[in-house]
Protein backbone atom coordinates (compact mmCIF):
# COMPACT_ATOMS: atom_id res chain seq x y z
CA UNK A 1 0.00 0.00 0.00
CA UNK A 2 1.13 3.63 -0.72
CA UNK A 3 1.36 5.79 2.05
CA UNK A 4 0.76 9.44 1.27
CA UNK A 5 3.72 11.60 2.21
CA UNK A 6 2.26 12.70 5.46
CA UNK A 7 2.09 9.39 6.17
CA UNK A 8 5.58 8.75 5.42
CA UNK A 9 6.58 11.80 7.40
CA UNK A 10 4.85 10.31 10.16
CA UNK A 11 5.41 6.08 10.56
CA UNK A 12 9.06 6.48 9.54
CA UNK A 13 11.78 5.55 11.56
CA UNK A 14 12.62 7.98 14.86
CA UNK A 15 14.19 7.45 17.73
CA UNK A 16 10.71 8.37 20.00
CA UNK A 17 9.34 5.44 18.40
CA UNK A 18 12.65 3.22 18.62
CA UNK A 19 11.97 4.31 22.46
CA UNK A 20 8.72 3.08 22.78
CA UNK A 21 9.08 0.10 21.25
CA UNK A 22 11.90 -0.85 22.99
CA UNK A 23 10.07 -0.24 26.20
CA UNK A 24 6.76 -1.85 25.00
CA UNK A 25 8.78 -4.78 24.26
CA UNK A 26 10.99 -5.09 27.38
CA UNK A 27 7.32 -4.28 29.49
CA UNK A 28 5.56 -7.23 27.94
CA UNK A 29 8.41 -9.54 27.39
CA UNK A 30 8.36 -9.80 23.99
CA UNK A 31 11.15 -8.77 21.16
CA UNK A 32 14.46 -8.83 21.41
CA UNK A 33 15.70 -8.52 24.98
CA UNK A 34 16.87 -11.75 26.88
CA UNK A 35 15.10 -11.74 30.14
CA UNK A 36 13.87 -9.15 32.51
CA UNK A 37 14.75 -5.12 31.42
CA UNK A 38 16.58 -2.89 33.71
CA UNK A 39 14.31 0.04 32.17
CA UNK A 40 16.56 3.06 32.39
CA UNK A 41 15.31 4.44 29.44
CA UNK A 42 11.95 5.77 29.45
CA UNK A 43 10.76 9.12 30.84
CA UNK A 44 8.16 7.71 33.36
CA UNK A 45 8.00 8.95 36.13
CA UNK A 46 8.56 6.51 39.54
CA UNK A 47 5.95 5.30 41.77
CA UNK A 48 5.28 7.17 44.41
CA UNK A 49 2.99 5.17 47.34
CA UNK A 50 1.71 8.47 49.10
CA UNK A 51 1.14 10.12 45.67
CA UNK A 52 -0.68 7.24 44.33
CA UNK A 53 -2.86 6.87 47.56
CA UNK A 54 -3.60 10.36 47.00
CA UNK A 55 -5.25 10.06 43.48
CA UNK A 56 -6.72 6.80 44.42
CA UNK A 57 -8.49 8.81 47.48
CA UNK A 58 -9.77 11.53 44.51
CA UNK A 59 -10.98 9.19 42.32
CA UNK A 60 -12.56 7.49 44.95
CA UNK A 61 -14.77 11.05 45.75
CA UNK A 62 -15.22 11.26 41.95
CA UNK A 63 -16.52 7.72 41.52
CA UNK A 64 -18.67 8.34 45.04
CA UNK A 65 -20.54 11.64 43.09
CA UNK A 66 -22.80 10.78 39.76
CA UNK A 67 -22.07 14.27 39.13
CA UNK A 68 -18.37 14.52 39.10
CA UNK A 69 -18.33 10.84 37.67
CA UNK A 70 -20.23 12.07 34.94
CA UNK A 71 -17.95 15.39 34.49
CA UNK A 72 -15.34 13.01 34.21
CA UNK A 73 -16.65 10.78 31.53
CA UNK A 74 -19.62 10.66 30.23
CA UNK A 75 -19.44 14.48 28.68
CA UNK A 76 -17.35 15.92 26.45
CA UNK A 77 -15.80 18.50 27.05
CA UNK A 78 -15.08 22.22 24.94
CA UNK A 79 -12.11 21.89 22.66
CA UNK A 80 -10.06 23.91 24.85
CA UNK A 81 -10.81 21.52 27.83
CA UNK A 82 -12.87 21.42 31.22
CA UNK A 83 -13.38 24.77 32.14
CA UNK A 84 -13.90 24.18 35.99
CA UNK A 85 -10.25 22.71 35.96
CA UNK A 86 -9.06 25.63 33.67
CA UNK A 87 -10.36 28.29 35.84
CA UNK A 88 -9.19 27.07 38.84
CA UNK A 89 -5.27 27.11 37.45
CA UNK A 90 -5.72 30.32 36.39
CA UNK A 91 -6.62 31.39 40.03
CA UNK A 92 -4.07 29.15 40.97
CA UNK A 93 -1.34 30.47 38.96
CA UNK A 94 -2.34 33.79 39.50
CA UNK A 95 -2.31 33.43 43.61
CA UNK A 96 0.88 32.31 43.26
CA UNK A 97 2.47 34.41 40.99
CA UNK A 98 0.42 37.40 40.48
CA UNK A 99 0.03 36.30 36.81
CA UNK A 100 -2.55 38.12 35.08
CA UNK A 101 -4.56 35.44 33.12
CA UNK A 102 -7.76 33.76 33.23
CA UNK A 103 -9.15 29.99 31.42
CA UNK A 104 -9.23 32.35 28.74
CA UNK A 105 -5.09 31.62 28.29
CA UNK A 106 -5.41 27.98 29.06
CA UNK A 107 -6.12 24.96 26.82
CA UNK A 108 -5.45 21.47 27.61
CA UNK A 109 -4.41 19.02 24.96
CA UNK A 110 -4.07 15.26 24.61
CA UNK A 111 -0.64 15.30 26.94
CA UNK A 112 1.98 17.80 25.99
CA UNK A 113 3.97 16.10 23.11
CA UNK A 114 0.34 16.58 21.37
CA UNK A 115 0.93 20.38 22.41
CA UNK A 116 4.20 20.39 21.05
CA UNK A 117 2.60 19.01 17.68
CA UNK A 118 0.30 21.74 17.49
CA UNK A 119 2.42 24.45 18.43
CA UNK A 120 5.57 24.01 16.48
CA UNK A 121 3.07 23.67 13.13
CA UNK A 122 0.94 26.55 14.03
CA UNK A 123 4.19 28.58 14.31
CA UNK A 124 6.62 27.19 12.03
CA UNK A 125 6.68 25.69 8.41
CA UNK A 126 5.83 27.39 5.29
CA UNK A 127 3.97 30.89 5.35
CA UNK A 128 1.13 31.79 3.86
CA UNK A 129 2.18 35.41 3.58
CA UNK A 130 5.71 35.50 3.06
CA UNK A 131 6.03 32.19 1.11
CA UNK A 132 9.12 31.68 3.19
CA UNK A 133 9.95 28.08 5.52
CA UNK A 134 10.36 29.17 9.64
CA UNK A 135 11.70 27.43 12.12
CA UNK A 136 11.57 26.10 15.54
CA UNK A 137 14.76 28.04 17.39
CA UNK A 138 16.04 25.72 19.78
CA UNK A 139 18.71 27.63 21.28
CA UNK A 140 20.48 24.82 23.07
CA UNK A 141 21.52 21.29 22.12
CA UNK A 142 21.25 18.57 23.63
CA UNK A 143 16.72 19.37 23.67
CA UNK A 144 13.70 17.01 24.17
CA UNK A 145 13.82 14.13 21.72
CA UNK A 146 9.88 14.08 21.52
CA UNK A 147 10.18 18.17 19.62
CA UNK A 148 12.27 16.01 17.13
CA UNK A 149 9.49 14.23 14.41
CA UNK A 150 6.41 16.33 15.31
CA UNK A 151 6.74 18.96 11.96
CA UNK A 152 4.69 18.57 9.20
CA UNK A 153 7.43 19.69 6.95
CA UNK A 154 10.62 19.11 7.09
CA UNK A 155 13.72 21.04 8.78
CA UNK A 156 11.58 22.46 11.30
CA UNK A 157 14.27 22.94 13.26
CA UNK A 158 17.64 24.94 14.43
CA UNK A 159 19.35 24.28 17.13
CA UNK A 160 22.80 25.83 18.61
CA UNK A 161 25.61 23.98 20.66
CA UNK A 162 26.02 24.91 23.99
CA UNK A 163 28.78 26.35 25.73
CA UNK A 164 30.10 24.17 28.73
CA UNK A 165 31.03 24.78 32.09
CA UNK A 166 33.44 22.65 33.67
CA UNK A 167 32.50 21.66 37.35
CA UNK A 168 34.12 20.03 40.35
CA UNK A 169 33.38 16.69 41.29
CA UNK A 170 33.08 15.71 37.25
CA UNK A 171 30.34 17.55 37.03
CA UNK A 172 29.63 19.94 33.97
CA UNK A 173 26.78 22.40 32.72
CA UNK A 174 25.50 23.37 29.82
CA UNK A 175 25.10 27.25 29.13
CA UNK A 176 23.33 29.13 26.22
CA UNK A 177 25.63 30.27 23.92
CA UNK A 178 24.52 34.09 23.58
CA UNK A 179 27.23 34.41 20.69
CA UNK A 180 26.17 32.01 18.66
CA UNK A 181 21.90 32.05 17.92
CA UNK A 182 20.51 34.97 16.10
CA UNK A 183 16.23 34.63 16.61
CA UNK A 184 16.56 35.88 12.34
CA UNK A 185 13.16 36.23 10.43
CA UNK A 186 12.74 32.86 9.57
CA UNK A 187 12.52 31.98 13.33
CA UNK A 188 8.81 31.83 14.24
CA UNK A 189 9.10 30.69 17.60
CA UNK A 190 12.04 29.90 20.37
CA UNK A 191 12.20 26.96 22.02
CA UNK A 192 13.03 25.02 25.40
CA UNK A 193 13.03 22.62 28.38
CA UNK A 194 13.69 23.80 31.55
CA UNK A 195 14.40 21.54 33.26
CA UNK A 196 15.87 20.36 30.50
CA UNK A 197 14.73 16.41 29.41
CA UNK A 198 17.88 15.00 28.88
CA UNK A 199 20.10 16.90 30.60
CA UNK A 200 18.58 17.69 34.33
CA UNK A 201 19.67 21.34 33.45
CA UNK A 202 17.87 24.65 34.35
CA UNK A 203 18.56 27.42 32.34
CA UNK A 204 19.30 30.27 34.99
CA UNK A 205 16.93 33.47 35.46
CA UNK A 206 19.34 35.32 33.71
CA UNK A 207 19.32 32.69 30.25
CA UNK A 208 15.83 32.91 30.20
CA UNK A 209 15.35 36.40 30.54
CA UNK A 210 17.63 37.42 28.01
CA UNK A 211 15.75 34.54 25.30
CA UNK A 212 12.73 36.09 26.12
CA UNK A 213 14.04 39.50 25.38
CA UNK A 214 15.16 37.89 22.13
CA UNK A 215 12.21 36.91 21.05
CA UNK A 216 10.37 39.99 22.00
CA UNK A 217 12.74 41.75 20.00
CA UNK A 218 11.44 39.92 16.96
CA UNK A 219 8.27 39.56 17.58
CA UNK A 220 7.79 35.77 18.70
CA UNK A 221 6.83 33.38 20.98
CA UNK A 222 9.71 31.91 23.94
CA UNK A 223 7.67 28.60 24.20
CA UNK A 224 9.19 27.34 27.57
CA UNK A 225 8.39 23.33 28.29
CA UNK A 226 7.64 23.05 32.10
CA UNK A 227 6.92 19.42 32.01
CA UNK A 228 9.18 18.89 35.69
CA UNK A 229 8.92 22.65 36.63
CA UNK A 230 7.14 24.28 38.94
CA UNK A 231 4.60 24.85 40.48
CA UNK A 232 3.88 21.20 39.61
CA UNK A 233 5.24 18.05 39.60
CA UNK A 234 8.46 20.04 41.04
CA UNK A 235 10.96 18.03 40.06
CA UNK A 236 13.46 20.98 40.36
CA UNK A 237 16.36 21.34 42.70
CA UNK A 238 17.46 25.09 41.92
CA UNK A 239 15.80 28.29 43.16
CA UNK A 240 13.99 29.76 39.76
CA UNK A 241 11.50 32.72 38.66
CA UNK A 242 8.64 31.37 37.07
CA UNK A 243 7.59 33.58 34.13
CA UNK A 244 4.81 34.12 32.25
CA UNK A 245 3.30 36.70 29.90
CA UNK A 246 1.68 37.21 26.86
CA UNK A 247 5.02 36.77 25.03
CA UNK A 248 5.28 33.59 26.87
CA UNK A 249 4.08 29.98 25.70
CA UNK A 250 4.22 27.79 28.99
CA UNK A 251 3.45 24.36 28.69
CA UNK A 252 2.75 21.87 31.23
CA UNK A 253 1.64 18.77 32.29
CA UNK A 254 -0.18 16.53 34.44
CA UNK A 255 2.41 13.14 33.65
CA UNK A 256 5.09 13.84 35.54
CA UNK A 257 3.46 14.13 38.81
CA UNK A 258 2.32 10.32 38.45
CA UNK A 259 -0.16 10.73 36.06
CA UNK A 260 1.31 10.08 31.83
CA UNK A 261 -1.49 7.44 31.39
CA UNK A 262 -4.72 10.10 31.32
CA UNK A 263 -2.39 12.37 29.06
CA UNK A 264 -3.49 15.92 29.89
CA UNK A 265 -1.21 18.82 28.90
CA UNK A 266 -1.78 22.15 29.28
CA UNK A 267 -1.12 25.34 27.47
CA UNK A 268 -0.50 28.69 29.02
CA UNK A 269 -0.69 31.57 26.40
CA UNK A 270 -2.31 34.99 24.98
CA UNK A 271 -5.89 34.04 24.21
CA UNK A 272 -5.23 34.69 20.08
CA UNK A 273 -3.04 30.48 20.89
CA UNK A 274 -5.67 29.23 23.05
CA UNK A 275 -8.08 30.03 20.60
CA UNK A 276 -5.88 28.24 18.10
CA UNK A 277 -5.07 25.42 19.99
CA UNK A 278 -8.63 25.02 20.77
CA UNK A 279 -9.69 24.91 17.12
CA UNK A 280 -6.87 22.31 16.51
CA UNK A 281 -7.93 20.19 19.18
CA UNK A 282 -11.98 20.34 17.65
CA UNK A 283 -10.44 19.23 14.66
CA UNK A 284 -8.20 16.11 15.66
CA UNK A 285 -9.85 14.77 19.21
CA UNK A 286 -13.40 16.92 18.98
CA UNK A 287 -12.53 17.70 22.58
CA UNK A 288 -9.92 16.66 24.85
CA UNK A 289 -9.88 14.13 28.09
CA UNK A 290 -11.92 15.42 30.93
CA UNK A 291 -10.15 12.45 33.41
CA UNK A 292 -7.13 14.07 34.48
CA UNK A 293 -9.22 17.87 35.01
CA UNK A 294 -11.95 16.09 36.76
CA UNK A 295 -9.04 13.75 39.22
CA UNK A 296 -7.27 17.06 39.86
CA UNK A 297 -9.90 19.56 40.29
CA UNK A 298 -9.69 19.77 44.14
CA UNK A 299 -5.95 19.58 44.58
CA UNK A 300 -5.39 22.66 41.58
CA UNK A 301 -8.60 24.58 43.64
CA UNK A 302 -7.67 24.11 47.36
CA UNK A 303 -3.81 25.19 45.95
CA UNK A 304 -2.80 21.52 47.42
CA UNK A 305 -1.15 19.75 44.34
CA UNK A 306 1.59 22.47 45.22
CA UNK A 307 2.06 20.85 48.75
CA UNK A 308 1.86 17.39 47.23
CA UNK A 309 4.88 18.16 44.69
CA UNK A 310 6.88 20.36 47.13
CA UNK A 311 6.29 18.12 50.28
CA UNK A 312 6.29 14.89 47.94
CA UNK A 313 7.67 14.62 44.85
CA UNK A 314 10.74 17.03 45.26
CA UNK A 315 12.16 15.28 48.28
CA UNK A 316 11.67 11.97 46.78
CA UNK A 317 13.70 12.65 43.30
CA UNK A 318 16.59 14.70 45.64
CA UNK A 319 16.95 11.21 47.38
CA UNK A 320 16.93 9.14 44.11
CA UNK A 321 19.13 11.30 42.48
CA UNK A 322 21.64 11.54 45.36
CA UNK A 323 21.47 7.87 45.29
CA UNK A 324 22.26 7.47 42.02
CA UNK A 325 25.15 9.67 42.12
CA UNK A 326 26.55 8.03 44.57
CA UNK A 327 25.87 4.57 42.45
CA UNK A 328 27.95 6.00 39.69
CA UNK A 329 30.68 7.54 41.37
CA UNK A 330 31.36 4.64 42.92
CA UNK A 331 31.14 2.10 39.83
CA UNK A 332 32.45 4.37 37.38
CA UNK A 333 35.81 4.76 39.52
CA UNK A 334 38.44 5.35 37.20
CA UNK A 335 36.47 5.67 34.08
CA UNK A 336 36.86 8.80 32.10
CA UNK A 337 33.43 10.43 32.60
CA UNK A 338 31.21 13.40 33.36
CA UNK A 339 28.02 13.79 34.50
CA UNK A 340 25.95 17.37 33.59
CA UNK A 341 24.50 19.03 36.98
CA UNK A 342 21.30 17.70 37.82
CA UNK A 343 19.31 20.31 38.33
CA UNK A 344 16.09 18.92 38.12
CA UNK A 345 14.11 16.17 35.83
CA UNK A 346 14.40 12.56 35.88
CA UNK A 347 17.61 11.80 34.38
CA UNK A 348 20.97 11.76 34.45
CA UNK A 349 23.21 12.43 31.61
CA UNK A 350 26.41 11.07 31.37
CA UNK A 351 29.55 12.12 28.93
CA UNK A 352 32.14 9.99 28.43
CA UNK A 353 34.68 12.10 26.32
CA UNK A 354 36.33 10.62 23.72
CA UNK A 355 34.76 7.20 23.96
CA UNK A 356 36.14 4.87 21.12
CA UNK A 357 32.38 3.32 20.19
CA UNK A 358 29.14 5.83 19.71
CA UNK A 359 26.78 5.82 21.78
CA UNK A 360 24.58 4.26 19.49
CA UNK A 361 26.53 1.48 19.70
CA UNK A 362 27.17 1.57 23.45
CA UNK A 363 22.87 1.39 23.42
CA UNK A 364 22.93 -1.30 21.54
CA UNK A 365 25.16 -3.35 23.81
CA UNK A 366 23.39 -1.85 27.22
CA UNK A 367 20.02 -3.60 25.33
CA UNK A 368 22.00 -6.99 25.32
CA UNK A 369 22.71 -6.96 28.52
CA UNK A 370 19.25 -6.19 29.44
CA UNK A 371 20.03 -2.84 30.80
CA UNK A 372 17.58 0.11 28.79
CA UNK A 373 19.17 3.69 28.40
CA UNK A 374 18.99 6.15 25.41
CA UNK A 375 21.71 7.03 23.26
CA UNK A 376 22.47 10.40 23.06
CA UNK A 377 22.53 11.44 19.57
CA UNK A 378 18.91 11.07 19.75
CA UNK A 379 18.83 14.54 21.87
CA UNK A 380 20.05 17.01 18.97
CA UNK A 381 17.48 17.76 16.86
CA UNK A 382 18.22 20.73 14.50
CA UNK A 383 21.98 20.83 15.18
CA UNK A 384 23.13 20.26 12.17
CA UNK A 385 27.06 20.76 12.64
CA UNK A 386 29.48 17.87 13.60
CA UNK A 387 29.97 17.60 17.01
CA UNK A 388 31.87 14.34 18.71
CA UNK A 389 30.18 15.18 21.67
CA UNK A 390 26.72 14.18 20.28
CA UNK A 391 27.86 10.38 20.25
CA UNK A 392 29.51 10.48 23.65
CA UNK A 393 26.34 10.59 26.24
CA UNK A 394 23.80 8.63 27.42
CA UNK A 395 20.43 9.48 29.49
CA UNK A 396 19.24 7.24 32.05
CA UNK A 397 16.68 7.59 34.25
CA UNK A 398 16.92 7.02 38.02
CA UNK A 399 12.98 7.46 38.68
CA UNK A 400 13.01 3.47 38.97
CA UNK A 401 13.74 1.35 42.06
CA UNK A 402 17.45 2.24 43.79
CA UNK A 403 18.41 -1.36 43.11
CA UNK A 404 17.04 -1.43 39.48
CA UNK A 405 19.53 2.01 39.11
CA UNK A 406 22.16 0.60 40.82
CA UNK A 407 22.18 -2.75 38.91
CA UNK A 408 22.17 -0.75 35.53
CA UNK A 409 24.79 1.50 36.70
CA UNK A 410 26.73 -1.46 37.47
CA UNK A 411 26.28 -2.99 33.92
CA UNK A 412 26.90 0.35 32.14
CA UNK A 413 30.39 1.11 33.85
CA UNK A 414 31.43 -2.91 32.67
CA UNK A 415 30.49 -1.77 29.29
CA UNK A 416 32.38 1.55 29.19
CA UNK A 417 35.47 -0.27 30.37
CA UNK A 418 34.75 -3.30 28.06
CA UNK A 419 34.56 -0.46 25.03
CA UNK A 420 37.92 1.10 26.10
CA UNK A 421 39.52 -1.98 26.37
C1 LIG B 1 10.61 17.79 28.40
C2 LIG B 1 9.37 17.02 28.07
N1 LIG B 1 8.37 17.66 27.47
C3 LIG B 1 7.24 17.04 27.15
C4 LIG B 1 7.06 15.70 27.40
C5 LIG B 1 5.79 15.04 26.99
O1 LIG B 1 5.04 14.66 28.08
P1 LIG B 1 3.49 14.30 28.00
O2 LIG B 1 3.09 14.22 26.55
O3 LIG B 1 3.37 13.01 28.70
O4 LIG B 1 2.77 15.42 28.69
C6 LIG B 1 8.08 14.97 28.03
C7 LIG B 1 7.93 13.53 28.29
O5 LIG B 1 8.84 12.83 28.60
C8 LIG B 1 9.26 15.67 28.37
O6 LIG B 1 10.28 15.03 28.96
Amino acid sequence: MEFSKFGKRFTRHTGASELMDDMGAAMDGSGSMIGPMLMLGGGNPARIPAVEQIFKDQLAAVIDQPDEFSRMVGNYSRPAGEGRFRRALARLLHNQYGWDLSENNIALTSGSQNAFFILFNLLAGDMERTGTHKQILLPMAPEYIGYCDVGVSENMFHASRPTIEYLDHRLFKYHVDFDAIDVSENIGAVCVSRPTNPTGNVLTDDEINKLLGLAEASDVPLIIDNAYGTPFPHIIFTEVKPLWNENIILCMSLSKIGLPGIRTGIVIAREEIISAVSSMNAVMHLSVSSVGAVLLHKLVASGEIINISHNIITPFYRSRVEHALVCVRSEFEGIEYRIHVPEGALFLWLWFPDLPITSAELYSRLKRRGVLVLSGHHFFPGLKEDWRHKNECLRMTYSQDPATVAAGIRIIAEEVRRAWD
